[in-house]
């Protein structure tokens, strides 16, 4: 539909209609008994809704469109979103695992299939990616982001969004996607979902906003402010961040659409009196569309009566959202690409094959003695035990709306499918957060001791993460702890596996004791077949950490990014930076795992050694694969600015790359770094380039020792 077209829609709307195409409603249509007011049907059919959510599959969609089009007055067609946050039917890697693969291509792949399946079920929009930015496993949402790196995110923002948006021939199978949670809501004090969020602008600039920048920038068709406040000011509310930051100095032109209840949640917020004052605030800041908080509905009559908003901003909203519909392609085909046969794991069989390549890519594996792993071939009989052997359910992980716990695969199942030759028995010992049970610790024990090898499945359950799931010790619960305890004693080579959502604050004895520790965030609905690739051997693992395992709670945040300060660490100066009872780094950093292959790296070399304002630099390095098979190495480059107008952090990533190499084979990685990568904030928190030395290092992960320096000059021409 054209713009004039839609011109002469609003001109023809009334009030209660404009408010209602800027209301979106959780509900179902399916009607299985008789209707009253403010029931859904009577909604849609008043015009009092324009989108709706948590709605999809062939009979849902098509009746509810069928009465926005045949028994409404204006004929709208309505729009339909989910949270399709990693997978639609078929599940993905959370977001914290699938961006352990450090693969860009891997992103955007899952995306385009996650929309070819959704848009199969009705679904036009989906609330993702999540780009918030944490280093905090306390908070339960940490498993929706792609870590705590703001680089990793913001290149993970441009996959996603072209992966749901751009990527499928056909456009019947684009996905808008919404960059939530703008901004910084990985920030909440302690980790504390819904707490107040107290951030530097320095730290907005550079590490909360770039992810939400990259997708703009990718053209992403929707933005959701977060929950929370940002010093104070509501997000949902704050004109400064929505309306002069993301809409004029970045030219964002889609939607922006509220949290669940954010809107009315204003009151609570202590920032508006009461629905006028919170729909007011909301439209002024930017806000186009009301989920589920009435707040529009009720709030902008009064507020219109009354002179406290225009006819005008509320033609604004009107419009960006007919835009968003026309671009959709309701207009001409209102049901788009709805098809009754239910699109997944069991009907299309390449999504199945790719989320075990995904789920592969996404384990690290963090530790091998004596290379545990693969297991050989004379290890015959092998226990596996633990709450999370057999526990397909918990593999899909939180925000899998459509996903069928039923088509996943345990661990258990995938190591029996890849074990074949082994003898395999199974031994819960325990229940993920139950009281301990002796009696069934002895069973699991007999069985360890029973046994060559012992495969101990630790982790949580789906309800303890995501959303209003923070923690202030994420760690394994106390019955998994004493079944840990009692399958060590045994002296029995133990591999550990960690299925968890976010980085668990472990005691030392568990990470001593087993020989082998895989890091296996919930994979999704291929995550046992994955776990199995890697245990046989069959699948290198190549994942590397995107996110700090710290040692102790204390020291949260920790992540690689760190400034320097006046008194940088220094182990053997008491008065430098510090603690007396922890390391000062992480357990497992950024960058951290481990392959079946050994990589070696040669020294750096730039392709010059200065660069100007505009130009760019070659870093390349050469790396060898000097094991016995072939396997993918990824390789970081960071940067160090040693004097700068504000202080630096001691390492920033500018790029990642993956090196696919046979045994033996060697290759060159050549980063490109422009110079417009090295500026950072002023203190208006304009770009800025200095001139002089920057420090380059290159290597597989955050840690000095495995990195490569060379320096480059910067000499800008005055
Ligand atoms: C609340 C969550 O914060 C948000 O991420 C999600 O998209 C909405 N609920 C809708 O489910």
């Amino acid at each position: 539909m054209g713009a004039d077209k839609i011109e002469q829609l609003i001109g023809q709307m009334t009030l209660t209609e404009k408010l209602g195409q800027m209301s979106m409603l959780a509900a179902s249509l399916v009607v299985t008994g008789p209707v009253g007011p403010g029931d859904p049907v009577t909604l849609v059919r008043e015009g009092r809704v324009g989108g709706i959510l948590n709605t999809w599959g062939y009979d849902e969609i098509r009746e509810a469109q069928r009465v926005a089009l045949e028994e409404t007055r204006l004929k709208i067609p309505l729009y339909f979103s989910v949270d399709v946050l990693h997978g639609h039917r078929t599940i993905y890697p959370i977001p914290l695992a699938e961006a352990c693969a450090f693969d860009r291509d891997l992103w955007l792949r899952t995306a385009a299939e996650s929309a070819d399946e959704a848009t199969r079920d009705g679904i036009h929009m989906t609330f993702a990616p999540m780009l918030d930015v944490c280093r905090d496993p306390r908070w339960g949402r940490i498993c929706e982001c792609a870590g705590e790196d703001a680089y990793v995110n913001a290149e993970y923002a441009r996959a996603k969004v072209t992966g749901f948006q751009n990527t499928n021939d056909d456009p019947h199978r684009r996905l808008a996607g919404v960059a939530k949670h703008f901004v910084a809501y990985g920030a909440v004090t302690a980790g504390r979902d819904y707490a107040e969020v107290d951030i530097s602008r320095r730290a907005l600039h550079e590490v909360y906003l770039p992810p939400f920048k990259a997708a703009v920038d990718a053209g992403v068709m929707g933005v959701m402010p977060s929950f929370t406040d940002v010093a104070g000011i509501a997000m949902t509310a704050h004109r400064g961040l929505l309306h002069d930051l993301l809409r004029v100095k970045w030219g964002f032109k889609g939607v922006i659409i509220s949290d669940y209840n954010a809107i009315g949640e204003l009151i609570a917020h202590g920032v508006a009196q009461d629905m006028v004052e919170a729909a007011v605030l909301a439209l002024k800041a930017g806000i186009d569309i009301d989920m589920m908080s009435g707040a529009y509905e009720q709030g902008l009559p009064v507020a219109l009566e009354r002179g406290l908003v225009t006819m005008q901003e509320i033609d604004t909203a009107v419009r960006r959202i007919l835009h968003m519909k026309g671009a959709m392609g309701l207009f001409e085909n209102p049901l788009r690409g709805l098809q009754q046969e239910m699109p997944g794991p069991d009907t299309i069989p390449s999504h199945r094959t790719s989320a075990r390549d995904a789920a592969r890519r996404s384990l690290v594996l963090i530790k091998n003695e004596d290379n545990l792993l693969p297991v050989a071939n004379d290890v015959r009989r092998i226990a596996i035990i633990g709450p999370l052997a057999d526990a397909q359910s918990e593999m899909m992980g939180p925000w899998c709306m459509a996903g069928d716990e039923h088509q996943a695969i345990g661990i258990l199942q995938g190591l029996r499918e890849s074990l074949r030759a082994q003898e395999i028995t199974h031994v819960p010992g325990s229940g993920i957060d139950d009281a301990a049970d002796p009696s069934e610790i002895a069973k699991a024990v007999a069985a360890a001791q029973a046994s060559e090898l012992v495969v101990l499945c630790l982790g949580e359950n789906r309800q303890h993460t995501g959303e209003a799931a923070s923690r202030t010790l994420p760690r394994p619960f106390a019955c998994q702890m004493e079944l840990a305890k009692a399958i060590f004693e045994t002296g029995k080579p133990v591999l550990l596996i960690l299925a968890t959502s976010r980085p668990w604050i472990l005691p030392d004895w568990m990470v001593s004791a087993p020989r082998a520790i895989l890091i296996a965030l919930f994979g999704g609905t291929e995550a046992g077949r994955a776990i199995g690739d890697v245990v046989a051997g069959d699948y290198n693992p190549s994942g590397r950490l995107c996110i700090s395992w710290p040692y102790r709670t204390g020291q949260i945040p920790v992540h690689y990014g760190m400034r320097g300060t006046g008194r940088p660490h220094d182990p053997n100066n008491g008065f430098s930076t510090n603690f007396l009872d922890a390391p000062i780094g992480p357990r497992w950093g950024f960058g951290d795992g481990l392959s079946y292959s050994q990589f070696e790296l040669g020294e750096a070399y730039v392709s010059k050694p200065t660069i100007g304002a505009d130009e760019s630099v070659d870093v390349s390095i050469d790396i060898t694969n000097g094991g016995a098979r072939a396997g993918e190495a990824t390789l970081f480059m960071f940067t160090h600015d040693p004097v700068a107008l504000a202080t630096r952090p001691l390492l920033e990533l500018k790029d990642f790359r993956k090196a696919e190499l046979a045994p033996g084979q060697r290759a060159t990685v050549t980063f490109r770094l422009h110079a417009s990568q090295l500026h950072y904030p002023d203190f208006n928190m304009e770009p800025r380039l200095d001139n002089g030395r920057i420090n380059i290092f290159v290597g597989a992960s955050a840690r000095r020792a495995d990195q490569k320096c060379v320096t480059i000059e910067v000499q800008q021409t005055a």
